[in-house]
């Protein structure tokens, strides 16, 4: 095939962009195929000849306007074939808070939360906000940006009086700031590829919590495929992410993220459209767990895209 694979873009997750871009042009010239690379950034316009000259467009974009539907919308307005999750997939994935009310409608757990917007009225600088926020979400609070990636803007706070600079750090990132309540326990992720849910992975990063630095610096995380946790919770969590995957209307290759508490509750935190494909990134473990490798992952993620 003759694949376009597009990279880099404008968000904070441009280096990462560039890292699995790199590398899924790698495999699929390794598989046979003729490709080109191109940034979309700063002209996306100027990358439409190359993809109406390409039989697919394989997204390495992630997070902003590569992740949210944008890029999306340009290539279904000029009859491009993507990988990847369509229009209101990308956007519907890409906004948590509308993420985790489609989830709550489908049965699919997810934590507290309350948001805010840059227009609000709300005294979030006030201690009288930070008591009240933590005996709603308490006693550990997650701040961040509504639509991110790879923790970028993201704060875990214990103590009220940082909630006020979490808040302001926040939303140099967005202009819609989530409070969360933080789930103690252990990290837990699913790839979906095709519909089909792939080998459940444990992450134990060597910070708090899988950080960016934790997800990009080899060594700086573990990462365990196949999981080990009890086979009817693989099930379920396996579930559940069909059913995230299903409630968002996303298609291709994605990846749910979730939270499995000490008393054996799972939760929820986001699916993940164009998931990473760096050295690092979960989605390509998960895929050699089930014997896929990278390069065969990267055709397959081309292949759904043609079907
Ligand atoms: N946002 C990063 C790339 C991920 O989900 O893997
Ligand atoms: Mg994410």
């Amino acid at each position: 095939m003759k694949i376009l694979v597009l990279l880099g873009g404008s968000s904070a997750e441009r280096e990462v962009s560039l890292s699995s871009g790199t590398r899924v042009a790698a495999a699929l010239r390794e598989r046979g195929h003729q490709v080109t690379e191109a940034d979309p950034h700063p002209d996306p316009f100027a990358v439409l000849s190359a993809a109406k000259a390409a039989d697919v467009t394989w997204l390495a974009l992630h997070g902003g306007a590569g992740e949210d539907g944008t890029i999306q919308a340009l290539l279904d307005l000029a009859g491009i074939r993507y990988t990847g999750s369509g229009v209101l997939g990308s956007a519907l994935a890409m906004d948590k808070d509308l993420s985790k009310r489609l989830f709550r409608a489908a049965g699919v757990p997810t934590a507290e939360w309350r948001m805010l917007d840059a227009a609000t009225q709300v005294r979030w600088r006030e201690p009288a906000y930070a008591a009240e926020t933590f005996a709603a979400l308490g006693p550990k609070v997650v701040v961040k940006p509504s639509k991110q990636g790879s923790t970028v803007g993201l704060s875990i706070i214990e103590d009220p009086s940082a909630l006020p600079a979490a808040i302001a750090l926040a939303f140099e990132h967005d202009d819609e700031v989530m409070l969360e309540a933080f789930v103690p326990g252990r990290e837990l992720t699913v790839g979906v590829l095709g519909g089909t849910a792939l080998p459940v992975g444990e992450i134990i990063p060597k910070h708090d919590i899988y950080d960016y630095e934790c997800k990009y610096t080899p060594g700086m995380a573990e990462e365990l495929f196949p999981a080990p946790i009890p086979d009817a919770v693989r099930d379920e969590v396996q579930r559940l992410a069909l059913q995230a995957y299903a409630a968002l209307k996303l298609r291709g290759c994605a990846r749910v993220d979730f939270r499995y508490d000490p008393s054996g509750r799972l939760f929820c935190l986001e699916a993940n459209t164009l998931p990473g494909m760096t050295g690092t990134s979960l989605v390509p473990q998960a895929a050699q767990a089930a014997g896929i490798g990278f390069p065969e992952l990267c055709e397959r993620i081309a292949l759904e895209a043609v079907r």
